[in-house]
């Protein structure tokens, strides 16, 4: 039975896609207003899974996919059919993700990157979607991207950078770690959906635009020299600034608990540190490092007596196809 399995993970944004442009027509479907850059991960997974059936049947973590689901799911399938230009033979889709979904960990980069390459490989196989990705990563960037924005970053690694319907590869063999420190697996109140539109609407947006460019050719210089302590600071400046954007707006957001505010001030207040934190539109704090710093991380928790989990990943290079 023809069966195919892609395995993609998620990214962690350095600089974040935060606010799209209004655009018509799906060919122009989220097109971010400025610039990102990210980390992409390997540990945390999402697999799509292919086989042979007599009708296409989506599911997601082994349940019939929500009405919602199934409306993205078919969309993004036309969309690949669409680029194909011919109809794919029905297939049971099954997607699952080995991490929590909806909490800051972008399980909708690592699902669109790995459905994107899944569709492409059902129909012109693994070798194909390899050379493909390999030597026309915007053609597949863009159809991902059509899916969900920030998925186009996770069909490379280590670190991708995106731009309007471009992303460039930047090869480095930095070996970072993203420690996660998961405050809440809940779904979070404001969709991304909904946070990118309300971003746009905070008096501070206009000056974060303009900051932008700087601070990500500040960051491409710390990735090639491989300067965590040139990073670091950035990265804080970067979430920080995107968390203060959802504050300080007509519909004010606030995506950190209580917990999360805590951790990071306790976090801010360790001495000659070497880990730094960013933060995704969720309640988690992602903390960058070059060596492991679960145990660091734990013993942070335990002095101010918090409970979370701790999910730990490391730098990946984008989709698995088996
Ligand atoms: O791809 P979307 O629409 O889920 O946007 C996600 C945006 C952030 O994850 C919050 C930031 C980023 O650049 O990944």
């Amino acid at each position: 039975m023809k069966e195919i399995i892609v395995t993609a993970s998620p990214n962690i944004a350095f600089i974040k896609y935060w606010g799209k442009k209004q655009t018509e027509g799906d060919e122009n479907k989220n097109l971010p207003l400025n610039p990102s850059i990210s980390l992409t991960l390997s540990k945390a997974q999402t697999t799509a899974i292919l086989r042979e059936s007599n009708e296409f049947q989506f599911f997601v973590q082994g349940q019939i996919a929500s009405e919602k689901d199934q409306q993205k799911l078919k969309d993004h399938l036309r969309r690949v059919e669409k680029f194909l230009g011919k109809n794919l033979s029905p297939f049971r889709l099954d997607s699952s993700n080995n991490f929590p979904t909806g909490t800051g960990i972008a399980s909708s980069a690592s699902s669109f990157a790995a459905l994107t390459t899944a569709f492409l490989t059902w129909e012109l196989g693994k070798e194909k979607v390899q050379d493909l990705l390999k030597n026309e990563p915007e053609m597949i960037a863009d159809l991902a991207r059509r899916g969900s924005g920030s998925a186009c970053r996770s069909l490379h690694g280590p670190f991708v950078e995106w731009w309007e319907k471009s992303i460039r590869i930047h090869a480095s063999n930095w070996k970072l770690y993203d420690t996660i420190v998961i405050f809440s697996k809940k779904e979070k109140k404001v969709s991304s959906t909904e946070g990118h539109t309300f971003a746009t609407l905070s008096p501070l947006f206009p000056k974060r635009l303009e900051e932008v460019p700087g601070r990500l050719a500040k960051i491409k210089e710390a990735i090639q020299e491989k300067n965590l302590q040139k990073l670091g600071p950035l990265l804080e400046t970067e979430a920080e600034q995107m968390h203060t954007i959802m504050r300080e707006n007509p519909h004010p957001v606030e995506y950190q608990l209580p917990e999360t505010k805590q951790f990071l001030k306790e976090l801010k207040r360790v001495q000659g540190r070497d880990f730094f934190y960013t933060l995704d539109a969720g309640p988690n704090a992602h903390v960058i490092s070059e060596r492991p710093i679960k145990k660091e991380m734990q013993a942070l928790l335990d002095k101010l007596g918090l409970d979370a989990d701790i999910w730990e990943d490391e730098v990946g290079f984008g989709p698995t196809i088996r």
